[in-house]
């Protein structure tokens, strides 16, 4: 099959023939592929009424699409319904009970991400934090608090307030040299460029669908390395955890020898649809030229919008940022208005305007949005005022 060129990408997207598309980091739009999938399971459950052995296979077929997209195995993806249920899963399977407790997490997380591990302080867990200086996020700020107590350090790629980019080899290098695992949070950046996981070296991840994956809400992905998959068993568990969930068995807890042990219930079918015409949209552009269309638009918004004298949250090296730029506003929520009514969509976390993008945008959605701030400067906050 050709590839498709980043407009003919864009075509596919009813959404450009209304309005300006920059919210990708909330939420991918929809494409004509992903919205014929969705009739695609529509239509299975006309035609087949309980067609569950066509069901479990797309799931299957999504799990290693997937797998394909990150350079990971299939054996080494648990397929969930949200990115919680997969931390939630490996931190139910850690122990906290001996000297190896701690969790050291940086202030970029994602509230799930913190939260989840907070939760376990119950179990033991010792949380201690990376500070932040600002918008920055240095693998210097995890030195001082990753030592050989430290059980696992959670880790955003891209952080979701301020699109900081965490440079997540360096940080693995430092865990592993102290023995600590790295749970990577891919979700602010998968689908927006290449990954390999395993040169990456985390060993674990999670990510979802719904933003750069382009499909819905209600399927997430959990990546295990190959060798901690069967030392791990998940105390938040369910039928599809086990071997053969269709064996009914109520007297016996066997653990799958693949990250499947990590699910649960009943696999969110109606999502795979959705996620696998995503996927294989992203595969007919190619994870390499979406990354790098994605860094010619973010340099050039991130870049205009710092020379028309805003503040500009994002970091300027091109190693420190993914799809995501934030530009401090003095009324986020009001700026958000005032592009919606110029048929603009982007999004806000406090006084933060985020614009995302895609391989669908283009030059003129950068300069239209940049001519919006231009016209709303009232709203946003000026490089000068922060100066002095
Ligand atoms: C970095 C990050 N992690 C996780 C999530 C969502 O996690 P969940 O699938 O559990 O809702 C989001 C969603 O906005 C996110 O931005």
């Amino acid at each position: 099959m050709s590839r498709l060129s980043p407009d003919q990408f864009r075509s596919r997207f009813p959404i450009f023939r209304r309005r300006i598309y920059v919210n990708s980091c909330s939420q991918g739009a929809l494409s004509t592929d992903v919205e014929a999938a969705i009739h695609e399971y529509v239509e299975s459950w006309h035609d087949g009424g309980s067609p569950w052995e066509l069901w479990v296979q797309k799931v299957e077929e999504l799990r290693t699409a997937f797998a394909a997209s990150v350079g990971a195995h299939r054996d080494e993806i648990a397929v969930m319904p949200s990115a919680s249920g997969g931390i939630n899963a490996v931190a139910s399977a850690l122990d906290f009970s001996g000297a190896r407790s701690g969790v050291a997490m940086g202030e970029f997380e994602f509230p799930t991400m913190a939260q989840v591990w907070l939760a376990q302080q119950r179990r033991g867990a010792v949380v201690r934090w990376a500070r932040a200086e600002g918008d920055r996020l240095d693998v210097d700020a995890y030195a001082a608090v990753v030592d050989e107590r430290t059980l696992v350090v959670p880790a955003t790629h891209v952080c979701f307030r301020n699109g900081h980019k965490t440079d997540i080899a360096a940080l693995t290098k430092l865990c592993h040299a102290c023995g600590a695992y790295v749970f990577l949070d891919d979700y602010q950046r998968t689908g927006s460029g290449p990954i390999d996981v395993h040169a990456l070296g985390v060993d674990f991840m999670v990510t979802g669908c719904l933003k750069y994956l382009l499909a819905e809400a209600g399927v997430a992905f959990l990546y295990v390395r190959r060798d901690l998959i069967e030392r791990l068993e998940p105390t938040i568990t369910g039928w599809f955890g086990r071997i053969n969930p269709f064996a009914f068995r109520i007297d016996e807890l066997d653990w799958s020898s693949s990250a499947s042990r990590f699910e649960s219930g009943t696999p969110p079918v109606p999502n795979a649809y959705a996620a696998l015409g995503g996927l294989s949209l992203l595969e007919r552009i190619g994870y390499d030229v979406v990354g790098q269309h994605v860094e010619r638009l973010v340099e050039r918004y991130r870049s205009a919008a710092e020379a028309s004298g805003f503040v500009v949250r994002t970091p300027a090296e091109t190693a420190r940022r993914g799809p995501l730029v934030v530009v401090q506003s003095v009324d986020a929520p009001a700026m958000v208005s005032r592009l919606a009514a110029r048929g603009i969509i982007a999004s806000c976390r406090g006084n933060g305007l985020r614009v995302s993008f895609h391989a669908y945008n283009n030059e003129s959605d950068v300069d239209t949005v940049v001519s919006a701030l231009v016209a709303e400067s009232a709203l946003l906050e000026r490089a000068s005022v922060t100066r002095s």
